[in-house]
């Protein structure tokens, strides 16, 4: 006998109830792959392209509520978050593996089409560099084209990042971070700070006194390790499909992606391992 799940009491009749596509709004995200050429591959790079900002998406709302949770001194909650952002850019490793299965010859056959777009233009994955603490506003220009995706980044530049709230919690909790870097230009990147790694190094030499500030450091770093690979497989990946052509955005690919493999969102935690 074939199994028949209906009279297993499974529901089939969704004419009167919401079922699985409309809650997920299935037909919305499945209708949003509009290949441009004939190519075959062009499928792969799209969708692995809204996979990505799909996750991203979930990895803002989670830093965002993350930052919430440290900035009224919420710790516990806001550590169980960010847990999760770093594996939803595990995630994001993985997939690459995906991506490296197109071949040059393959991506070639429809590179041209894709204009001058590229990832460079993500406003979400500059939302998350602005929102953890990389704000280089220079970065802002490509979107000045579109008044509300510019407004959402300049609202990001004008509050404390991730980063900044960890430094605030650690000033409440009694540790003694510099008033320059607790009133500091929000809209400026951060740069190595002597005092604030002498903090850390409080931390880190003591751990079970300073548990919470200590479990913070290490969500951090978790955090950026996971991101700092996400950077290289790009960079990697790039390097295996146009090898040191010109990215489509415009700027020296791989020479460029490599620099920004040198940027450290959290300098002061990664600094801070060489003096224990
Ligand atoms: C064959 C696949 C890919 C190639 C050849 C490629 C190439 C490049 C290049 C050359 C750049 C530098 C900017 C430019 O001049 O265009 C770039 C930037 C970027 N790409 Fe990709 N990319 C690929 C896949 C992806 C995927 C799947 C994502 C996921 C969303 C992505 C996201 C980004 C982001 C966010 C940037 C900006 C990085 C930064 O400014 O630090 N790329 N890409």
């Amino acid at each position: 006998m074939t199994y028949d799940p209906s009279k297993d009491g499974a529901e089939t009749d969704f004419r009167q109830r919401m079922s699985y596509g409309d809650y997920l709004q299935i037909d919305h995200i499945l209708s949003a792959q509009k290949p441009l050429s004939k190519a075959h591959d062009e499928m792969l790079f799209i969708i692995q392209h809204q996979t990505s900002e799909l996750w991203m998406k979930l990895a803002l709302y989670e830093v965002e509520a993350a930052r919430r949770m440290i900035a009224s001194d919420n710790t516990a909650e806001a550590l169980k978050m960010l847990a999760r952002v770093a594996r939803i850019f595990e995630q994001l490793n993985s997939a690459w593996d995906v991506l490296r299965t197109m071949t040059p010859s393959e991506y070639t056959r429809f590179r041209d089409d894709l204009g001058q777009s590229s990832g460079f233009q993500s406003w979400q994955y500059r939302l998350i560099e602005y929102a953890v603490g990389n704000r280089n506003l220079a970065m802002l220009k490509p979107h000045e084209h579109r008044p509300d995706l510019l407004e959402k980044l300049e609202a990001e530049l004008a509050r404390p990042s991730l980063y900044d709230e960890v430094l605030r919690r650690l000033a409440r909790l009694g540790l003694p971070v510099p008033a320059a870097v607790l009133e500091r230009d929000l809209r400026q990147g951060w740069t190595m700070n002597e005092d604030v790694m002498a903090v850390w190094a409080t931390v880190y030499r003591d751990p079970s006194r300073y548990w919470e500030a200590y479990e913070m450091a290490e969500k951090l770093v978790d955090f950026e390790d996971y991101f700092r690979r996400w950077r290289f497989n790009h960079v990697t990946t790039v390097e295996r499909v146009i090898g040191f052509k010109r990215g489509t955005g415009g700027t020296a690919g791989i020479d460029y992606l490599n620099r920004m493999l040198e940027v450290e969102l959290f300098p002061e935690l990664w600094r801070v391992r060489t003096e224990l």
